[in-house]
């Protein structure tokens, strides 16, 4: 359902085409995120110069910040080869460990959605990741003895959206852990400047700042926008992505001027309409919505959490008064707190 979104920050399959060619493959050419990158050029700098393994890196953040682009710069930075699977495609223990006995001297191992690998599969990557070996029980009973198998030095990178998800164990063994933000306007009208000179479309910057405005924060999502609005630019003008061009394709979308659709729209209407502004709990509101509970989670909460428009509390979500300004809501109820008050519930 949520692949219908037009605003929806996880993958479909039109990104897939376009993706790669838009993805940065230097740190020079990857925008914002500036705290990350500072650490990590340190940190490969280092393990470069000392002809050793980068240490594991965790990623995480909310779907489309960059998290797969960012592994494969690292890997490209590191001057080494990347193997990338995920956590729900190794089903089995032998699959994991033929990967591992496979990586060259400090490769990249890239797994995405970390949080989801299974237990004895995460066992297999505890001394994995510690020592650089595999720990095998040989033999059954009384005469069954373990034995270790070396592998070569490796960095793990894993990533995901839920870093709650993870294990205690998995997590400490992560030296190296970012947290992937929401980017601001400018880096995104960045972002779209350069994928259209990579599209050879021409925009102009107030249309790329409009569509940066509308892009929730998030690179796949502007680049989506992007390629959309270029559609509308082909079909009724010469081309060219102009202001004009870009808020009648926006509008045209019914992606709003805060970049929200009528999924966040409709989240935001029952909170405020059938819960009187909440607090709501998650799963109430994924059933009113019909959206899942991790959709609203990972995909809509972080960007309406961003701008003001709601706020999580020990209770629930509740929605603030710029939400109901947005939405030409009236406020009956002079209790409704704005982004800027301390809620405690
Ligand atoms: N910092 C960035 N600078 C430029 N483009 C980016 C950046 N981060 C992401 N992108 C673009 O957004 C798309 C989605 O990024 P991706 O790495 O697949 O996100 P994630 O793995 O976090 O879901 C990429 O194809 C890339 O074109
Ligand atoms: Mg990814």
């Amino acid at each position: 359902m949520e692949n219908n979104r037009f605003v929806s920050s996880t993958k479909i399959l039109s990104d897939l085409e376009i993706e790669n060619g838009l993805r940065p493959s230097s740190m020079v050419e990857y925008v914002g995120q500036e705290k990350v990158k500072k650490n990590l050029e340190v940190y490969i700098k280092a393990a470069k110069s000392r002809k050793e393994s980068l240490d594991h890196v965790l990623l995480y953040g909310p779907p489309g910040l960059g998290k797969t682009t960012l592994s494969h710069i690292i890997a490209n930075e590191l001057g080494s080869q990347i193997k990338v699977t995920s956590g729900p495609v190794i089903e089995h223990a032998a699959d994991l460990a033929a990967i591992l006995t496979n990586l060259n001297k400090n490769d990249v191992l890239f797994i995405d959605e970390v949080h989801s690998l299974n237990k004895t599969i995460e066992e297999i990557l505890y001394p994995a990741m510690e020592d650089f070996a595999l720990d095998f029980i040989v033999g059954k009973g009384p005469s069954a003895k373990s034995m270790r198998l070396k592998i070569q030095p490796f960095t793990l990178i894993g990533a995901t959206t839920r870093a709650g998800m993870l294990t205690n164990p998995l997590r400490d063994r992560f030296g190296v852990i970012c947290r992937l933000e929401l980017y601001n306007e400018e880096e995104l009208r960045q972002i779209i400047e350069r994928s259209a000179r990579i599209l050879s479309t021409k925009l102009t910057t107030e249309a790329g700042l409009e569509i940066a405005k509308r892009s929730r924060g998030t690179p796949r999502v502007a680049n989506r926008i992007l390629k959309r609005v270029r559609d509308f630019a082909e079909v009724y003008g010469n081309g060219e992505i102009d202001n004009n061009i870009a808020k009648n394709a926006l509008d045209m979308l019914e992606i709003d001027k805060q970049g929200l659709d009528n999924t966040d729209r409709k989240i935001l209407t029952s909170l405020i309409k059938n819960f009187g502004g909440g607090p709501v709990g998650l799963d109430t509101l994924a059933a009113i919505t019909g959206e899942d509970a991790v959709t609203i989670e990972d995909v809509y909460e972080p960007y309406l959490l961003q701008i003001g428009f709601i706020a999580r509390t020990p209770r629930g979500r509740i929605a603030l008064k710029s939400a109901y300004e947005h939405l030409g809501i009236a406020i009956t109820n002079q209790t409704i707190p704005n982004m800027f008050d301390n809620i405690t519930d």
